[in-house]
């Protein structure tokens, strides 16, 4: 957990806001991720989130789930009042509104997705909530794409071989890269583009290093965002939920500059 930027962004926002709570971060195995939530409910803690991979679990754990935790079948944010788990997903709402700068008013006519686990599910139902109209899921298992497909309201979103995806490209369109795949220098199973369509926006759920992917489209002159926007603003909102307290835009722009800093920090950093 020592790698987490979590508690850097939200005890700061904690500070800001002057409330007197910590959070802290705990590396947990599998098999301890129900004792540590029933032991934080007994402590009274007012919640936690949940990263990867224990969004499923945490799920499972709830009494309450919010429509969109339902819909993702996940949760990275856990609330405890009376003795009981509330479940909420922020990753899809954290992502939209990274995006939205980025954006900068527009709105894509069609998304792709690259990928199709838990995160392009969170991916998908936003993108569905958004009513962006023309939607395509790839997968290097093309049978999970068309799961993920079929658990969506029929005729939203298009399941597409992998391999297709650059024919799918198009002016203005937004592709977003859910996969852990090509992370540094480690091979994708996507063919790479050589042009890339004015105004398409990369979105790359992944932040740290960049991307095979993200660094021929910049490249190409094309726009790439990382995934760093997404985990300030899955952290806003999971502080909404556990404070009832929006954070104004101005501390959210403070608390991403101390994630940008301390991110090329860490990464400049020797050994
Ligand atoms: P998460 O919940 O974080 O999304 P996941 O459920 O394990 O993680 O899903 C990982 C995604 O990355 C899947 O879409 C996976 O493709 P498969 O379903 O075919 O396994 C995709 N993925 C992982 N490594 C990949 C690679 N080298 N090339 C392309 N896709 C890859």
């Amino acid at each position: 957990m020592g790698h987490s930027l979590s508690p850097l962004i939200q005890n700061t926002a904690l500070a800001a806001l002057e409330v007197p709570i910590v959070y802290l971060a705990a590396p947990l195995e599998p098999s301890g991720v129900e004792a540590a939530v029933h032991g934080l409910v007994a402590l009274q803690a007012l919640g936690t989130n949940v990263t990867v991979p224990y969004k499923e679990v945490a799920f499972a754990l709830c009494h309450r789930v919010t429509p969109r935790a339902r819909a993702m079948r996940a949760c990275n944010v856990l609330s405890f009042a009376q003795g009981e788990i509330v479940g909420d997903n922020t990753d899809g709402v954290g992502w939209w509104r990274g995006l939205q700068p980025i954006l900068d008013g527009a709105r894509p006519h069609r998304a792709l997705v690259l990928g199709a686990g838990g995160a392009a599910r969170a991916v998908v139902h936003t993108l569905i909530a958004q009513e962006i109209p023309e939607i395509v899921v790839f997968n290097r298992t093309p049978e999970r794409a068309e799961q993920l497909v079929r658990e969506l309201p029929p005729g939203r979103v298009v399941a597409e071989a992998l391999e297709r995806w650059l024919r799918f490209l198009e002016p203005g369109c937004l592709v977003v890269q859910t996969t852990s795949a090509g992370w540094n220098g480690t091979a994708s199973s996507w063919p790479l583009p050589s042009s890339w369509p004015e105004g398409a926006l990369l979105s790359e759920l992944l932040y740290g290093r960049e991307t095979v992917l993200a660094a021929t489209v910049r490249a190409l002159g094309g726009r790439v965002q990382d995934g760093l926007p997404m985990l300030v603003y899955q952290a806003s909102e999971s502080l909404r939920i556990w404070l009832g307290q929006a954070l104004s835009p101005s501390l959210e722009a403070r608390l991403l500059t101390l994630a940008r800093d301390h991110l090329e920090a860490r990464l400049s950093a020797p050994g």
